[in-house]
């Protein structure tokens, strides 16, 4: 029996130019069907596309997978075959080795033996209609399905990885036993789900290889298929255009994440966000400025081409949300289409945290059948980048809102955070009310006011004591955000999720937060990578925010273990 051994060439450099086929050549282990579908053959273009080839590049052998066919279908039932008969190629067929293919085959067949006797029980069991209250049923028929699903696994292993190499094996054995030369070019007809497989399999081999597809277009004056007697005439009115597109097929660029951060290091929360959400590579870049981004974005862009930009995106961070905003800005100014990426604006996770301290209020409001958010007065202990935005979000719902510095240190309060109100307003187009409050009298004015509070201090630092909570009357919703002790509200716990903490007065904690959040800035980085909304900003992040309360469908735990109960049992499904 051959064995799989995958190893590049000696004192010879292969070249490997792949055409991918049009559609893929059938392959099953379990149970062999004729691969006679006629739609299962090379098309006249096809044939055309692999002939022009054959003239214009120096080829010294071809290969095909062998699929189901015999080698006698392989050579004689196979037009592509006559190309390089005609040309005097050598073609041969390269197909997983019958021995190994036999030896998967065994074990496989012993789980589709098993499965089909499962199938049988359950049949006899249907046909006599059981249903005296036993389980039987079900438990074969589960075990049934997880044979099926073990199967199918044991395939799809098969037919991509072990498959794959065998045929890339039979590739560099064919480009071994050609004697006297150096280079060496061949051609190799693949299935278009093999493609990406084969390719990565031979370039570790050090192989050079580029790829190639047809496409195809028929053009006919009219869509629908006319009937056999005017068949002929159509046929002779249609064009069929063939293409080749080289260099594209079974390709898709990587997905690249630049990752621009003003601050003097880039975060590693949101480098290794961006990992997680799929991104093939994160470039991170340090104390960026307006004028550093345009550079980067333009190198990134233009480097790669339309198909390539449309996998570029470009998240920008740091504390300082200003400065993120000009960077936006500049980077906006300097993008056309088609070199334009998607950009996430997010300074240190501020936007995607307010979008989510938002979302779960309003959630927890109407879930616990509180009222509307947008008809409540809220009140923002806070003034940083988180509190700005769920201020901005809050006053663009309709909501009264009150920002409120609470630094006893700061002898320019009232001045201070009444600059933030008119900035906002200048920025956003949202009216809110700058109050500062450094002290409990102040604060407690603040409580009696607001129906929801929402706590986005500096973390470590208490804002709300349980004294002053005593002094509130009415129901309140209070909202945390600070995950460092001592937290935020003296008495709240970090899972808190509408706890009624004192009478009337519930609370929801930085974890409850802390989880939609980081769904959110998951679920924008994946969107950012697959859609083309251009700017990802808070405005964006707190509908996706809503969609990520509303899709909580399944509940967390959900693993359970069945117990076959013995015949004459009651349990029922
Ligand atoms: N859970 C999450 O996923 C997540 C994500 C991001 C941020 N966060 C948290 O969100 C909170 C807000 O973050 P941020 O970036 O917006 O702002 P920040 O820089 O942490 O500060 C918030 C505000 O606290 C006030 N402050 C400073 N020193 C104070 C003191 N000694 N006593 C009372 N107040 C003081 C300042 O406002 P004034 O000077 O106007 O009073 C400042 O603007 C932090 O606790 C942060 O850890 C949580």
């Amino acid at each position: 029996m051959e064995t799989l051994e995958l190893k590049p060439l000696t004192k010879k450099k292969l070249n490997a130019l792949i055409i991918e086929k049009e559609y893929n050549e059938p392959f099953q282990i379990a149970k062999p069907t004729s691969a006679s579908n006629p739609l299962f053959k090379p098309s006249i273009g096809f044939f055309k596309f692999v002939e022009t080839v054959v003239s214009k590049v120096k080829v010294d052998f071809a290969a095909e997978e062998l699929g189901m066919r015999s080698p006698k279908e392989f050579y004689e039932d196979n037009i592509v075959a006559q190309v390089f008969q005609k040309s005097n190629i050598p073609y041969f067929p390269v197909e997983i080795d019958e021995n190994a293919k036999n030896y998967v085959a065994t074990a496989l067949d012993k789980k589709i033996e098993l499965r089909d006797q499962v199938v049988k029980a359950v049949d006899a069991l249907s046909k006599k209609n059981v249903n005296d209250g036993s389980m039987e049923k079900e438990y074969l028929i589960a075990y049934g399905q997880s044979l099926q699903s073990e199967i199918e696994e044991q395939e799809t292993e098969l037919n991509f990885a072990i498959r794959e190499s065998w045929m890339a094996m039979g590739i560099m054995n064919h480009a071994r036993e050609i004697q006297g030369k150096e280079e060496i070019t061949c051609l190799f007809i693949c299935s278009p789900n093999h493609v990406a497989g084969i390719k990565q399999l031979l370039e570790q081999l050090n192989v050079k290889v580029e790829v190639a597809k047809l496409s195809k277009k028929v053009i006919s004056a009219t869509a629908e298929v006319p009937s056999a007697s005017e068949l002929n005439n159509w046929l002779q009115s249609i064009q069929v255009q063939v293409k080749p597109v080289i260099g594209k097929a079974g390709e898709n660029p990587p997905y690249l994440l630049f990752y621009l951060d003003t601050d003097t290091k880039a975060s590693p929360f949101d480098i290794c966000m961006a990992y997680d959400a799929g991104y093939d590579a994160v470039i991170p870049y340090e104390n960026v400025t307006a004028e550093d981004s345009k550079t980067v974005a333009l190198d990134a862009l233009l480097s790669r081409g339309p198909k390539g930009a449309k996998n570029t995106v470009f998240m920008i961070g740091g504390k300082n949300a200003e400065r993120a905003e000009e960077v936006l800005e500049a980077m906006k100014n300097v993008m056309f289409p088609p070199f334009k990426g998607n950009i996430i604006i997010d300074p240190a996770g501020a936007y995607t945290t307010a979008a989510a301290m938002v979302a779960k209020a309003e959630n927890a409001l109407l879930t616990n059948k509180l009222g509307e958010l947008k008809d409540k007065t809220c009140a923002i202990m806070g003034t940083g980048a988180v509190g700005q935005i769920a201020a901005v979000l809050l006053a663009k719902m309709g909501c009264p809102v009150m920002i409120v510095s609470l630094n006893p240190k700061r002898v320019d309060g009232k001045e201070h955070v009444e600059g933030i109100a008119k900035l906002l307003a200048k920025d956003h187009g949202v009216q809110v009310q700058g109050i500062f409050a450094p002290n409990a009298a102040t604060k407690i004015e603040v409580l009696k006011k607001a129906d929801v509070i929402m706590c986005a201090g500096i973390r470590g630092v208490r804002i709300i004591d349980k004294s002053m909570l005593d002094e509130v009357k009415h129901m309140k919703v209070i909202l945390d955000i600070n995950a460092v002790p001592p937290l935020g509200v003296e008495g709240i716990d970090q899972k808190d999720d509408m706890r009624e903490m004192l009478p009337g007065i519930f609370t929801i904690g930085a974890l409850a937060v802390g989880e939609l959040k980081h769904k959110l800035e998951k679920e924008i980085l994946r969107e950012a990578k697959s859609s083309g909304k251009d700017i990802y900003n808070y405005n964006v992040a707190l509908p996706l925010a809503r969609k990520l309360l509303e899709k909580d469908l399944f509940p967390a735990k959900m693993a359970l273990t069945l117990n076959y109960a013995s015949k004459g049992s009651n349990e029922k499904p």
